[in-house]
């Protein structure tokens, strides 16, 4: 809108109010021209209400909201997720996400802080978003030191992802949206991300079972049973969960427990070696009197998550949260050890 160009020649100095400006008006005959020059400042008037009108609503709503409302139509969704570096107060977190927008815009999104958070409650994390140009499919990774931002919101998150097919994650922040030739717009960032969460462990297996009896055969923590464990996990995330113990136990009765060294959950499958320390006459009386075929229900459910000599508490709340009940053929491994049941 510039008014030299629509309106030039002769010069006449006027002062709109809110800027000064000089505009220049045509000098000729004619009723047209001669209207013109009389009501010169009613066109300039009317013109500036077309501006206030029309652009600044634009610049200031339009564009706005359909910034804001292309923003909250784009999705986000984690390829990844990597929890490491795990200490009672706060862990290492890397953080691939994948963000989709349909929109024309493709505005820079300033750095901005986001928290974590369960539907409807208070964050557990506040993540550092760096500036983020929004393309059609964009790349953000996040990887950083983290305290936790409530420990008894990690705890509750950490029992939601042990039990759960699928749960969501809010992530809300605010932040500025910066189009070319326009100022940055304040915008809110609220997403809901749809993730796979551990299942609760569903389809663990114990493979490889031995039975390890007499002296210089017993590990040295005093393990008498070991064996490969098979962990599925459906999620993309990465889990560095310590030194993990849980317990065992058949029709409520403990028969001893189960440590699983330095457990890094990886997305997949999983294969990792556990050492069991049981009550050998405990399980062999079992399958003399009640299990005759040699197969043992047994119930596994978290004890501890250890890394060095701290507890993770918020694992530990997860892992003790969840029962998983498998059938254990125990006869072949004491076959092994001439135990014919
Ligand atoms: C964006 O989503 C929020 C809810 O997160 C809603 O309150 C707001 O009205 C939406 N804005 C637009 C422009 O769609
Ligand atoms: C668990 O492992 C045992 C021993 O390898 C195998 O016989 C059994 O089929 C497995 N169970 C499942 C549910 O995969
Ligand atoms: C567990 O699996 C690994 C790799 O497959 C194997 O080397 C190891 O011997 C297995 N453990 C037992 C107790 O058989
Ligand atoms: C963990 O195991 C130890 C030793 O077997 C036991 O005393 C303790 O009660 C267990 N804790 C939980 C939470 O199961
Ligand atoms: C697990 O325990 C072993 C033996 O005590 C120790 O060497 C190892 O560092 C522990 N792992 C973690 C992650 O703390």
């Amino acid at each position: 809108m510039d008014l030299k160009s629509e309106q030039p020649i002769a010069n006449e100095r006027i002062s709109n109010g809110s800027s000064n400006e000089v505009v220049t008006h045509k000098k000729s005959g004619g009723k047209i021209k001669r209207h013109c020059r009389r009501f010169w400042w009613l066109d300039l008037i009317i013109l500036a209400i077309i501006v206030l009108v029309v652009v600044l609503p634009l610049i200031f709503v339009a564009i706005p909201k359909k910034a804001q409302h292309d923003l909250n139509a784009s999705t986000l969704e984690v390829t990844s997720q990597e929890v490491t570096s795990p200490a009672p107060d706060g862990i290492h977190l890397k953080l691939v996400t994948t963000a989709r927008s349909g929109s024309k815009f493709h505005p820079t999104i300033e750095a901005f802080r986001a928290g974590l958070s369960l539907e409807g409650k208070e964050p557990f994390l506040y993540i550092d978003v760096p500036e983020t140009k929004a393309n059609a499919e964009t790349q953000i990774v996040v990887e950083q030191d983290l305290k936790f931002a409530s420990l008894g919101q990690f705890v509750d998150y950490n029992k939601v992802v042990m039990g759960s097919e699928e749960f969501d994650v809010s992530m809300n922040g605010k932040t500025k949206l910066k189009l070319s030739g326009l100022r940055a717009m304040s915008v809110d960032y609220n997403k809901k991300i749809t993730m796979k969460g551990l299942n609760k462990l569903n389809g663990l297996n114990i493979t490889d079972l031995k039975v390890l009896s007499g002296a210089g055969v017993v590990l040295d923590d005093g393990s008498n049973l070991i064996g490969n464990l098979t962990i599925p996990n459906p999620s993309v995330m990465t889990l560095d969960l310590g030194n993990v113990t849980m317990n065992l136990a058949v029709d409520g009765k403990s028969i001893g427990t189960t440590l699983i060294p330095n457990l890094i959950l990886v997305p997949g499958t999983n294969h990792v070696p556990m050492q069991s320390t049981v009550n050998q006459l405990a399980i062999i009386s079992l399958i003399k009197s009640k299990y005759t075929n040699g197969v043992l229900p047994l119930d596994i459910v978290g004890n501890s998550s250890v890394s060095g000599d701290q507890h993770l508490t918020y694992y530990e709340a997860a892992i003790q949260s969840n029962t998983i009940r498998i059938d254990l053929n125990v006869g072949p491994a004491l076959a092994a050890v001439n135990i014919t049941v």
